[in-house]
């Protein structure tokens, strides 16, 4: 009782506007349209920074890559965006307002938030991609499936969408993982969607036709796309390359391959080590 208690009273950290300004008379914003705004942002774990003076803007429905070599900030940057931590400096702004200002309820509604390791639940398969959203009708989940890329794994499960996930049911594969998670994602309809390094254990076939489904999913939201591939942030509006914490380049796949700069370097070893290798897996940032 007493572990039970410690968990059941814990004090998140994280609180929304409506707890903390219970006697605010500012009404508060109850829809989201999905600009989003890094305005001098640093954030630190404990007294360690670990990202310095951010500023990005991207537009409503338009579409932002974050690349950048393991260990940049990049998770940690996308974190700052559904509050799973709040920035040290600095605002996190949605539609122009602080997300500390946001209902949490909402905030989180309206982020479909494919995090870097995914998290799956016992369940039918059905169930983990309607996690979070009322039940979806049988066609609106193949429509999900089919952006996700899931139709044909599903065909071969022994139960099709009911089939249990995890240790009752099926393994999923590291790929069939990723893409039911981006499923539950796109079953939320959020106005912004956040891939984190999504589709690294997708081939780049699979990926090329999730991304060529994406595109449907991806108008009129704002979509932001973490990868450590060049062939999957290449067609985005904007690129942004981190590097300890800071933006070192910025610009669109043509510009900063003329910048001729660490993301042009970037592409050039990846294009060598695919015809090296002959993968179609170059990654953008080998060893390290
Ligand atoms: N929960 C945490 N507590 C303390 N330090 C952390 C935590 N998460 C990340 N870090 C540190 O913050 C820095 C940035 O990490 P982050 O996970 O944001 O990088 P990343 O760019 O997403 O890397 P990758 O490409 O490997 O996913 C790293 O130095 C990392 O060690
Ligand atoms: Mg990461």
């Amino acid at each position: 009782m007493k572990r039970i208690n410690e968990v059941m009273n814990h004090q998140p950290t994280i609180v929304g506007p409506e707890l903390s300004l219970q006697n605010n008379a500012e009404p508060l914003l109850d829809q989201i349209e999905g600009t989003v705004e890094f305005r001098h942002v640093s954030f630190a774990y404990g007294d360690r920074e670990v990202l310095h003076d951010i500023n990005i803007k991207v537009e409503a429905g338009s579409s932002l890559a974050i690349v950048g070599p393991t260990g940049s900030g990049k998770t940690s940057l996308v974190n700052l965006l559904p509050r799973m931590f709040d920035a040290s400096k600095g605002q996190v702004l949605i539609d122009n307002v602080d997300v500390r200002k946001i209902p949490l309820a909402l905030l989180r509604r309206q982020i479909g938030y494919v995090p870097q390791e995914t998290f799956l639940f016992s369940v039918p398969l059905a169930e983990n991609i309607s996690y979070g959203v009322e039940a979806l009708s049988t066609e609106r989940l193949q429509e999900i499936m089919q952006s996700a890329q899931l139709t044909k794994d599903v065909e071969d499960f022994p139960e099709g969408v009911t089939t249990m996930v995890g240790e009752r049911g099926v393994t999923l594969s590291g790929g069939q993982k990723q893409r039911t998670s981006l499923a539950r994602a796109i079953a939320k309809e959020p106005a912004i969607l956040v891939l984190d390094d999504a589709m690294s254990s997708v081939d780049t076939h699979t990926e090329a036709d999730i991304l060529k489904h994406l595109q449907k999913v991806m108008q009129g939201r704002t979509t932001i796309i973490i990868s450590h591939r060049c062939s999957t942030v290449k067609n985005l509006d904007h690129i942004v390359v981190l590097d300890e914490g800071r933006i070192v380049e910025e610009g669109t796949h043509g510009a900063l391959l003329q910048l001729g700069g660490l993301y042009a370097e970037m592409y050039r070893r990846q294009l060598l080590s695919e015809e090296l290798e002959d993968t179609e897996n170059g990654d953008l940032f080998p060893g390290r």
